[in-house]
């Protein structure tokens, strides 16, 4: 399955009744069944950072439903990654992130190479010759890709390549430099919501009026550009739109400074921004004011290009919106990149386990530096409750406080389906594409 080149925004993503053979994804076992059988086996998926693999051995694994997988840097700096499980009598091979010479099963002790051939049976000569033979036991490998510093996977051997499958996401997202960005945080926490469900609720901007209602002081939430790209899909406020007040605020007047420190405080907590560059601000909101021509979105725009230069950097090549606001990508199935020039958010949900209520979500924070270095990757932060945690920001916080109660809202009797409109296109055109997944 390919990405389309051509962008649809027209209203055949609009539902012209509720869609009732959707409320039952998002609670029914019997459809996570289909999709640990249809989707996670057959679709290309965003499986950990390269930085994870620094050095020849490393291993990290990766879990998705009811399977695992497990990434390993083999001795010709390849990333290789097998099916995570030992071919005698099925023991995992490895848990968690690690280092390792050889994979040797923690059972009875068979072992194979990073490249995944045999290396030792204990005791071979109590089997059948044929059974045990180096030719045969090799590990069972899985489709292996990369892409902007993302370690990708596909159980399908026969899948597409997977720049095929991102289509026009890669080069709309590498504009803003993602490719050349590190990883200078990993959280993973859960949610108590269905995977897609707090996936969707990062397709779309349409929620600020009602979840996020302070952002509406720096945020014109209206006339928001939706696209729909082949399965995947994007959107991104209007030019000039972030460090205007929405007029939904009616004749709401704030003061310059109270967008000004309002806009970056809430995307700063978020670390959308660098701490560097909501310093400059601080620093200089009294110039800001004085500048009462220059929007608050140029305004900061240009504390970002200066910062950037001042660390090596030319952002020249970037206007104020994509240095501010940039694009929301979310990219098929479960994973949405909002990005601007310099920094990029990678937002991941994945089921969590046989639990359709609930699921695993991962924030990996990227950032660019001077001379597109990248760093090793800093120990994850995993919480299992995301109350557990500061510092997710104000927005995150609102977001993780209605997901449950929207999980509850679903399954009332009340409720028949969802009715999508042009805001809600790319929660349509993402369940388009989940169909074509489980019932191909
Ligand atoms: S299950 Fe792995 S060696 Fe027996
Ligand atoms: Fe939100």
């Amino acid at each position: 399955m390919t990405a389309s080149a051509e962008a649809s925004t027209n209203s055949s993503y609009r539902s012209s009744s509720p869609e009732r053979d959707v409320k039952y994804r998002y609670f029914s076992p019997e459809f996570l069944a289909l999709e640990n059988e249809r989707l996670w086996t057959k679709v290309w998926q965003l499986a950990c950072r390269e930085e994870e693999l620094w050095s020849v051995g490393d291993y990290v694994v990766y879990t998705i439903a009811d399977q695992s997988i497990l990434l390993v840097r083999g001795s010709d700096n390849l990333v290789k990654g097998y099916h995570n499980a030992c071919l005698h009598r099925g023991m995992r091979l490895k848990e968690g992130v690690g280092h390792i010479d050889e994979i040797r099963c923690p059972s009875h002790a068979w072992a194979w190479n990073l490249d995944g051939s045999l290396k030792e049976v204990t005791d071979p000569f109590d089997f059948d010759p044929a059974t045990v033979d180096v030719a045969r036991l090799g590990l069972r490998e899985v489709r292996v890709d990369s892409w902007a510093g993302f370690v990708f996977v596909n159980m399908d051997v026969d899948a597409v390549p997977l720049r095929s499958f991102l289509g026009e996401v890669v080069a709309r997202v590498e504009r803003f430099g993602l490719d050349r960005m590190t990883c200078v945080k990993h959280r993973t926490t859960v949610l108590e919501a269905n995977w897609k469900l707090a996936h969707e609720a990062f397709v779309e901007t349409y929620h600020a009026v009602g979840t996020h209602p302070q952002t509406l002081r720096y945020l014109d939430d209206t006339d928001m550009n939706y696209e729909q790209h082949g399965v995947h899909g994007m959107h991104r406020v209007k030019p000039g739109g972030l460090g205007t007040p929405s007029p939904r605020l009616g004749d709401y007047d704030p003061d310059r400074r109270e967008i000004l420190l309002a806009m970056v405080g809430d995307l700063a907590e978020m670390d959308y921004y660098k701490q560097e560059e909501v310093d400059q601000v601080n620093v200089m909101v009294d110039a800001a004011m004085a500048m009462p021509d220059v929007p608050i979105g140029a305004f900061f725009a240009n504390v970002r290009r200066e910062q950037a230069k001042a660390e090596g950097m030319d952002f020249s090549e970037f206007s104020d919106h994509d240095i501010l606001a940039g694009e929301l990508w979310n990219v098929f199935p479960n994973f949405t990149a909002p990005c601007n020039a310099g920094n990029g958010n990678i937002i991941r949900f994945r089921p969590n386990g046989g639990d359709p209520e609930s699921c695993i979500m991962d924030i990996y924070y990227l950032q660019r530096f001077a001379g597109d270095e990248r760093r090793p990757m800093p120990e994850p932060e995993q919480y299992a409750n995301w109350r557990d945690a500061e510092g997710w920001g104000a927005v995150l916080r609102q977001d993780f406080t209605n997901l449950p109660i929207w999980q509850r809202g679903v399954h009332s009797l009340g409720f028949e389906g969802p009715i999508w409109g042009r805001q809600d296109g790319n929660v349509s055109n993402f369940h388009r594409a989940l169909t074509s997944y489980v019932e191909a």
